[in-house]
């Protein structure tokens, strides 16, 4: 029998303790106004301005703790979710995660990596290999796809060090930078799967009043989401030189144009989401635009 959960009115958010998303897990939730109050051991944030608590874990710990219903929401790499999903599907069960946002942050991906000696002439090299991996169902079900049968060995760390160490023959690993892979003479040859920080939540529905939280914190979220590279543009022009002005503006909304009093230029302003750099300041001051001033986006409520 499954034990009956105390009822909860606050909503809890399981972020990475220490490591690659900690501090940017952080700090979007911050940017969405939260503030907490640190526990003594520092694995409790208590919430302060909203009743939104965290709960700082090891990220492998995060779908276990969603999947169980500890937590109503977890920031974590989709990969680590997807490995956790797979496994579940070999054993004939359906997904206990809904993806509720892309962060956008922690971008890397899971790769087979050979020695760098290997020439590598594609999966079926790996045949009566030996593969050490962090991610067993994620591999596994890539080598059935591919037809391939391999020997997958898990370790639960220092994986890149097992084929130096004589443990495996290849590895299976997440890849952000690639530093790791180098510094162990390895190189990628396959990606299984693209990831990065995702909002997580359980498939189950919230109650009423953790539902409401919830959707708060989805419309703070977005809000800030969409910010993040949002940029205002000020400044003037001509009349006549709009029509070639405004196609430069990166992937703006449409601009808020003035008059200007006693003078013929318009003042224009922009709210860019794309990215605006030197270069393309640099051309709209071509195309006749001055006193440009790029200002930062503190806040947005759509
Ligand atoms: C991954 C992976 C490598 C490292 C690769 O670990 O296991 O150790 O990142 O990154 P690089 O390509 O930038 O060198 P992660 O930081 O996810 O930690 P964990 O596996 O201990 O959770
Ligand atoms: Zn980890």
């Amino acid at each position: 029998m499954t034990p009956v959960a105390p009822a909860r009115d606050r909503l809890r958010i399981a972020i990475q303790k220490s490591g690659r998303l900690a501090d940017p897990a952080r700090a979007l939730l911050a940017s969405c106004g939260l503030t907490w109050r640190e526990s003594r051991d520092r694995l409790f944030c208590y919430g302060e301005t909203l009743p939104i608590d965290l709960l700082l874990v090891r990220d492998d710990d995060i779908p276990g703790l969603i999947a169980d219903g500890v937590c109503d929401f977890g920031v974590v790499g989709r990969n680590v979710l997807a490995e956790q999903d797979a496994g579940r599907v070999a054993h004939d069960q359906a997904s206990a995660f809904r993806e509720w946002r892309a962060l956008g942050f922690g971008k890397c991906r899971l790769a087979v990596a050979v020695p760098e000696g290997w020439s590598w002439q594609g999966p079926a090299q790996l045949s009566g290999m030996r593969v050490a991996t962090s991610y067993p169902a994620l591999l596994s079900r890539w080598l059935a796809d591919q037809g391939v049968a391999a020997e997958v060995a898990f370790l639960s760390g220092s994986v890149e060090i097992a084929p130096r160490l004589g443990q495996a023959d290849a590895v299976c690993d997440i890849v952000s930078s690639g530093g790791t892979l180098a510094a162990n003479q390895l190189k990628p040859v396959a990606t299984l799967f693209e990831s990065e920080a995702v909002l997580a939540g359980p498939v189950a529905e919230l109650d009423a009043i953790r539902g409401e939280l919830a959707a708060l914190l989805l419309r703070r979220l977005d809000g800030a989401l969409r910010m993040r590279h949002s940029k205002l543009l000020m400044f003037q022009a001509p009349r006549e030189v709009l029509p070639s002005l405004l196609p430069l503006l990166p992937d703006a909304d449409a601009p808020t144009v003035m008059r200007v009093d006693g003078a013929e230029d318009l003042a224009l302003q922009a709210l860019c989401h794309g990215a605006v750099t030197w270069q393309r300041l640099e051309e709209l001051k071509r195309a006749g635009a001055r006193g440009l001033m790029v200002l930062s986006v503190e806040g947005m409520l759509a």
